[in-house]
C-alpha cells in the first residue's frame, strides 16, 4: 500500500483535511517570506509574437505528429499515472516543432510522457548541422532505477531511458537533481524550459527567475499545472495553486506574462479540450 493510502486509512477524513489546511498555510507563509528575485537578464520571447492558433493548427506539424503516432503508441501510454495527458503531449510536441529549440531543459521527468514527445519533436526539427542539440531532463528521483523500476508503479512497461533509446537520438541526458540546485549550477543555456516538477508556490517562484538566467534570446518557459485564477479547470474540482500563485506574484515584480494554452483543438482529459499548459513570456 502506498504511503498516501496508508495515511488516508489511519487518519480520519476531517483531521486529514485540517492537516492539509495547516500544511498549505505553512507553505504559503514560506512563499510570501521569499525575497523578490534579482533578475540579471530576461531573454523571453515577447507575448505579442506568439499566435497559438497558428502553432496548434499548423498542417506541417500535424504531418510530423501523425508520422510519430506508431512509435508513440508502441510505448503504451494508456493507463498511466502522473505523466502529462495525451492531449498535452501533443501540444508539447507542437510547441517544440514550432519553436525549434536547439537546447531544451525539462524539470520533472517522471515516466517520460513529456520527455519522449519533446525528444521526438526535436528529432524532426531541422537545424544547422554544426549545432549540437541538447535535451536535459531532470528529476529529484532516479526515474530509470533498475532496482526500483518506478515506471512499473505508474502503469508503464518501459523506463524513460529505454523509450529514448528506441528513438535513436543522442542528445537526451537524464539528470537526478533538485531543480533549483540544477538551475543554479548548470553551465548550459536553453531555448525552451519546461517546468513540471515541484508545483509548490515557493519552488515555482524560485525556478522561474533561475530559468530566466539560463534562457537564450527568444526562448520560452512552458508551465504545466497552471490553473488560471487558481480555479479548477475540470469538473473534479482539482486545483494546483503553486504555478498560478508564483506567477501572479512574479508578474508584479518582473517583466513576465502568462499565456495559458486554454482550449486545445483536440481532447485532453475528462472529455474536455482544456489544458493546464501555459507559456511564460515577456510582457
Ligand atoms: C508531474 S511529474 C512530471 C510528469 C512528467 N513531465 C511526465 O509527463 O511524465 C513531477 C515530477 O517532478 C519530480 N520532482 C518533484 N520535485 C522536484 C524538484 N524539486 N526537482 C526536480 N524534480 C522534481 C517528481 O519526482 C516527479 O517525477
Amino acid at each position: 500500500m502506498s504511503i498516501k493510502k496508508t495515511i488516508k486509512k489511519l487518519i480520519p477524513n476531517l483531521l486529514l483535511r485540517f492537516l492539509v489546511k495547516i500544511l498549505n498555510w505553512i507553505r504559503l507563509r514560506k512563499f510570501y517570506a521569499l525575497k523578490k528575485p534579482q533578475i540579471k537578464k530576461n531573454n523571453l520571447a515577447s507575448i505579442n509574437e506568439i499566435n497559438l492558433d497558428y502553432i496548434l493548427k499548423n498542417e506541417e506539424i500535424l504531418d510530423t505528429w501523425k508520422s510519430w503516432q506508431d512509435k508513440l503508441s508502441s510505448f503504451n501510454f494508456i493507463d498511466f499515472k502522473g505523466g502529462v495527458n495525451p492531449g498535452d503531449q501533443r501540444a508539447i510536441f507542437y510547441l517544440i516543432r514550432y519553436f525549434k529549440p536547439k537546447a531544451v531543459l525539462e524539470i520533472g521527468t517522471h515516466i517520460g510522457a513529456s520527455t519522449v514527445n519533446i525528444a521526438s519533436a526535436m528529432n524532426y526539427n531541422q537545424i544547422d548541422p554544426l549545432t549540437k542539440k541538447i535535451f536535459k531532463t531532470i528529476d529529484i528521483r532516479d526515474v530509470n532505477s533498475i532496482k526500483k523500476k518506478p515506471w512499473l508503479n505508474y502503469g508503464m512497461t518501459k523506463s524513460p531511458v529505454e523509450m529514448i533509446k528506441e528513438l535513436n537520438v543522442s542528445y537526451v541526458d537524464f539528470v537526478e537533481d533538485i531543480s533549483i540546485n540544477y538551475l543554479k549550477k548548470t553551465s548550459n543555456t536553453f531555448d525552451f524550459i519546461f517546468l513540471d516538477g515541484d508545483h509548490t508556490p515557493s519552488t515555482v517562484y524560485q525556478e522561474i527567475p533561475l530559468a530566466l538566467d539560463k534562457l537564450n534570446k527568444g526562448g520560452v518557459i512552458l508551465l504545466h499545472d497552471y490553473f488560471p485564477n487558481g480555479k479548477p479547470l475540470w469538473s473534479n474540482n482539482y486545483v494546483v495553486e503553486g504555478p498560478y500563485l508564483a506567477t501572479e506574484r512574479l508578474i508584479n515584480e518582473i517583466e513576465i506574462d502568462i499565456l495559458p494554452l486554454g482550449n486545445l483543438p483536440w481532447k485532453t482529459k475528462m472529455e474536455s479540450n482544456k489544458t493546464s499548459l501555459a507559456l511564460c513570456l515577456k510582457k
